[in-house]
């Protein structure tokens, strides 16, 4: 597999596009900038791709946990007795054979092992994104903390004149790389990977009053919905799991699941702020599994990425709608 301009934003599918000519070989290491040794030895000497796939793998396992954990979440409609023996299950799976909880930190280490693959290869390939692009992390430190104040601050902006908000101007389109000809042979036809957002060749700046898509969103917020969720999942498991005050509720027991978990989304500011992160979470996996798609060449035509995006995104909604709902449950006493 060879990259012409490797980039987080472009998935490695388009390996197989014509390109100009690359300036490196494709083995080679992709930035020559100078690193401490242990980062240079791992992550720096590893390729693009090999980064991506990486990514891929280590997302796909941590989607398929989220959606066993949204799955056993379920119980909690079955009643307090049915989702603590749930809970209890979990610590004892495998015994006799195997000594309680061995399997419970079984799967904890694989956790926390694609959840540190993936940030520090989303890490490394953001880096390299900068450097080719010639920006700092402290500049791009302070173009964020004055975006978020500029969008904290800001009124709505005026529509231009004789166009309403939201209406595309007149700039030139870009080439969608969808395949022309009948529907059915078009479905078929190679895929050129256009259908996710792409700014190669695309203006630096979005013309004046064009708002963005969704699925734009979506793909540009990745590293931000990635950070909420990690800040989610650390409030989460003092919250749910170690009991630590203040994240936990005051009344945290350990062994009475259902009775913690009551208690913590009992306060509104808590099943917000789950609420919340479960939009995160919808969004990143949705644009997190369709890459992961292209990245590993899952994609040859457009059919089958129509179909990894419609998949995608009934994952993405299922997991968050049935997650989402139990915050929603606490707070009108549904679940009590
Ligand atoms: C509203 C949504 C969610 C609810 C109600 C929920 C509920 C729970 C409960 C009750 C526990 C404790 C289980 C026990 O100690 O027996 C737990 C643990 C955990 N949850 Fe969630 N969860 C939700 C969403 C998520 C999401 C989206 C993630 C990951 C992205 C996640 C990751 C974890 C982790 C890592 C643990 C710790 C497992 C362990 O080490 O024992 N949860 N969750």
């Amino acid at each position: 597999m060879t990259f012409s301009d490797p980039s987080p934003r472009e998935p490695a599918a388009r390996a197989s596009r014509p390109a100009a000519p690359a300036a490196v070989p494709s083995d080679a290491p992709d930035d020559a900038a100078p690193r401490s040794n242990a980062w240079q030895r791992t992550l720096g000497a590893a390729s693009n791709p090999d980064l991506k796939l990486a990514m891929a793998a280590s997302g796909t396992a941590l989607s398929l946990f989220t959606v066993g954990h949204m799955a056993g979440n379920m119980q909690v409609y079955a009643g307090r007795e049915r989702f603590n023996e749930y809970a209890r299950m979990l610590r004892r799976a495998g015994a006799p054979v195997l000594p309680p909880n061995t399997l419970l930190w079984v799967a904890r280490a694989g956790l926390l092992a694609s959840a540190g693959v993936h940030v520090l290869a989303g890490t490394e390939l953001t880096l390299r994104s900068m450097r080719r692009e010639g920006r700092t992390v402290a500049v791009t430190a302070r173009q964020v903390t004055l975006r978020i104040a500029t969008v904290v601050g800001s009124r709505p902006r005026p529509a231009l004149p004789g166009r309403p908000l939201g209406v595309p101007t007149s700039a030139p389109e870009q080439p969608t790389g969808a395949p022309t000809g009948t529907p059915k042979a078009s479905r078929r036809a190679p895929f050129a990977g256009a259908f996710l957002p792409d700014r190669s060749g695309a203006p630096r700046r979005r013309p004046r009053g064009r708002r963005r898509t969704l699925p734009q969103l979506v793909a540009r917020s990745m590293r931000s919905t990635g950070a909420v969720l990690g800040l989610f999942v650390g409030y989460h498991v003092m919250d749910l799991t170690t009991g630590t005050r203040p994240a936990a509720a005051r009344s945290f027991e350990h062994g009475d699941a259902y009775g913690n978990l009551v208690s913590s989304l009992s306060r509104p500011v808590v099943a917000a702020f789950y609420a919340a992160s479960m939009a995160a979470l919808a969004g990143h996996m949705v644009h997190g599994l369709r890459t992961a798609a292209l990245d590993t060449g899952l994609t040859g035509t457009a059919q089958r990425v129509h179909r990894v995006d419609v998949a995608a995104k009934a994952v993405g909604a299922v997991v968050a709608i049935g997650n989402v709902s139990i915050p929603v449950a606490v707070q009108i006493k549904v679940v009590r």
